[in-house]
């Protein structure tokens, strides 16, 4: 047992059926990510990137095969452990932000930990470290809309890691912002990954974003598909 792996993925296939018909977009996946690397999934529109993450991240089942965190296998764990295994081992950063246009930027990052039953009172601290973190301090009472993309952004980040997961999933982190925004968002990231030994597996369309992560697994046809060293 390798105790540097975090996430495992064992021969996943993930089948869609749709309007009785059934489409095969995950073939055969399988994968190993060590504590501490920043791996980027990249492929064309539609080739399963985020299908693969969702599952990766147990936002989604597979139709076979299995996935490990932490050598615990995702499927084992009964809804009382799974909800607790999103709550607390990972950090979701969605293309379009997901925050909640009514709650200011505070409130925002707070909401998962509040949604598990902790008080505001007692994350003071964690809350100044993590908006100084994402530059969001001077910024902590607003709403989204008063916010531009690349600050809503590092808001869905610092909601992402205010419960210090163990692993963060982002799904093309950068999809909707321009270059410069998209470039510091990417040395967030990269610092956060730095910081912490945070385990981070990012999809992105972006040859650039992926520069940032230390190795790039591609998925085409529903494989993984590398180019042999
Ligand atoms: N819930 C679903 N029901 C049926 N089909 C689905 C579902 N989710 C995804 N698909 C199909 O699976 C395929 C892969 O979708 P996925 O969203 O994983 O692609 P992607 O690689 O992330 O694409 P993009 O780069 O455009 O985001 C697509 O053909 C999509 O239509
Ligand atoms: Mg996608």
């Amino acid at each position: 047992m390798n105790e540097k792996i975090v996430v495992e993925a064992r021969n996943i296939i993930k089948d869609f059926n749709v309007a009785k018909s059934t489409t095969h977009i995950l073939k055969d996946i399988s994968l190993k990510i060590e504590k501490g690397e920043f791996v980027s999934i990249m492929g064309q529109s539609g080739s399963g990137k985020s299908t693969l993450l969702y599952i990766l991240g147990g936002l989604d089942q597979p139709t076979k095969g299995s996935v490990y965190i932490n050598q615990k296998n995702l499927a084992k764990l009964n809804d009382n452990q799974m909800s607790q295994f999103r709550r607390r081992k990972i950090g979701f950063i969605f293309q379009f932000y997901n925050l909640i246009p009514n709650l200011n930027v505070e409130e925002n990052i707070m909401l998962p930990l509040l949604l598990d039953g902790k008080k505001m009172k007692d994350y003071k601290q964690q809350l100044n470290h993590i908006l100084e973190i994402v530059g969001l301090t001077e910024r902590r009472k607003h709403t989204p809309r008063e916010l531009s993309g690349g600050q809503q952004q590092r808001v869905a980040i610092a909601r992402a890691l205010i419960g210090q997961p163990e692993i963060l999933f982002a799904d093309e982190p950068t999809g909707n912002l321009d270059s410069k925004t998209g470039e510091d968002i990417m040395k967030l990231l990269q610092k956060i990954n730095k910081m912490n030994q945070q385990t981070i597996i990012m999809v992105t369309h972006s040859n650039e974003a992926a520069q940032y992560s230390h190795r790039t697994i591609i998925v085409k046809d529903g494989q993984i598909n590398n180019p042999i060293k």
